[in-house]
């Protein structure tokens, strides 16, 4: 499918959306590919930042004038990125796409621009337009956000387009975490922007297939930000030390309560290895005089016998 990001007007996040929900398709294992058309060039910035720091997903971009660029066959998810500083590839873009995806702040300014935004979609594509989601970016995060309710008002009500009531929010996050080459949900995983973001994705593109190798990566990825995460995350689980550091000993898992799990017990709450390799010991001791009481048994008969035997020799 193909989901160009557009807006007449700068500065309402495309770049920066577009980049995230890259990233998010990535992660999700799916094949994504991004189009630069904005001769600015953002995201071929920051796929160049994410290649130079090894973070995985990598971002494949494909970036020049619409002429230039070649529509990748194996991807399963294209995002086109554009700007108005090239308004041809802009236009053809939109001639192009499955749908049209609107960022719009919450302004009266953006609300006008969204509407003649619309009309552009309708002239520019001989009135066949594609399916056209307008969505709030930069929401005051308050409890009361006046301003993203009557722009949500107004375009629920505004002709040809589609509203999407997932709202981002104006977070520093998504600010910092581009920057740095990073989603939002890379740099901040739990953070309530991330969680907005993530929801936001999934209203897009479907719930993401990740699997939990990919889940373990992208706490890796989150962990390079980190270092002291990072740290724990690389260090084998089985090392006490570590274990205890993390606070492990406080998280015991309803099904370790076990009797079955009392080794995984004895390792957390113990006095440790020291303990651990004494009780083995003990149960290797006690085991092996069993085990020798039952073959004593076996051998006693015979030995008996043979002794017996012996002594009637
Ligand atoms: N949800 C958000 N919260 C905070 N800052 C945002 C958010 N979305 C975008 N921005 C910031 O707004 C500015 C413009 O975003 P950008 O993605 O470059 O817009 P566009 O590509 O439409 O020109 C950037 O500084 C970006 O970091
Ligand atoms: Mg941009």
């Amino acid at each position: 499918m193909i989901t160009v990001i557009a807006n007449l007007k700068g500065g309402t996040g495309k770049s920066t959306v577009a980049f995230n929900l890259a990233v998010w398709l990535g992660s999700a294992g799916r094949r994504a590919v991004v189009i630069d058309l904005d001769p600015q060039k953002t995201l071929t910035d920051v796929a160049a930042l994410r290649m130079e720091e090894q973070l995985e997903p990598a971002i494949a971009v494909e970036a020049g004038t619409f002429a230039d660029v070649m529509l990748p066959e194996d991807a399963e998810e294209i995002i086109v990125d554009v700007g108005t500083a090239d308004l041809e590839s802009f236009k053809q873009a939109i001639m192009i796409a499955d749908r049209v995806l609107i960022p719009v702040t919450p302004s009266q300014a953006d609300i006008w621009s969204t509407q003649r935004f619309v009309g552009f979609l309708y002239k520019n594509t001989h009135g066949n337009p594609p399916d056209s989601i307008a969505f709030l970016n930069r929401a005051n995060t308050g409890k009361t956000d006046q301003a993203s309710d009557e722009a949500a008002a107004a375009l629920e009500t505004l002709p040809g387009i589609r509203f999407m009531p997932q709202r981002l929010p104006d977070r520093a996050v998504f600010r910092d975490s581009f920057s740095e080459g990073l989603a939002v949900f890379e740099l901040e995983p739990r953070s309530a922007a991330s969680r907005d973001f993530k929801a936001f994705a999934e209203t897009l593109f479907g719930h993401s297939r990740r699997s939990m190798q990919d889940r373990l990566n992208q706490q890796k990825i989150s962990a390079a930000v980190d270092p002291a995460l990072r740290q724990v995350l690389e260090t084998p689980s089985s090392r006490l030390g570590v274990s205890d550091r993390i606070g492990y000993g406080e998280a015991i898992p309803a099904s370790a309560a076990g009797a079955g799990h009392e080794y995984w017990q004895r390792r957390q709450w113990g006095d440790g290895e020291q303990q651990y390799k004494a009780d083995r010991k003990r149960d290797k001791a006690l085991k092996e005089k069993q085990g020798k009481k039952g073959k004593k048994g076996k051998k006693g008969k015979k030995g008996r016998k043979g002794k017996k035997g012996k002594r009637g020799k």
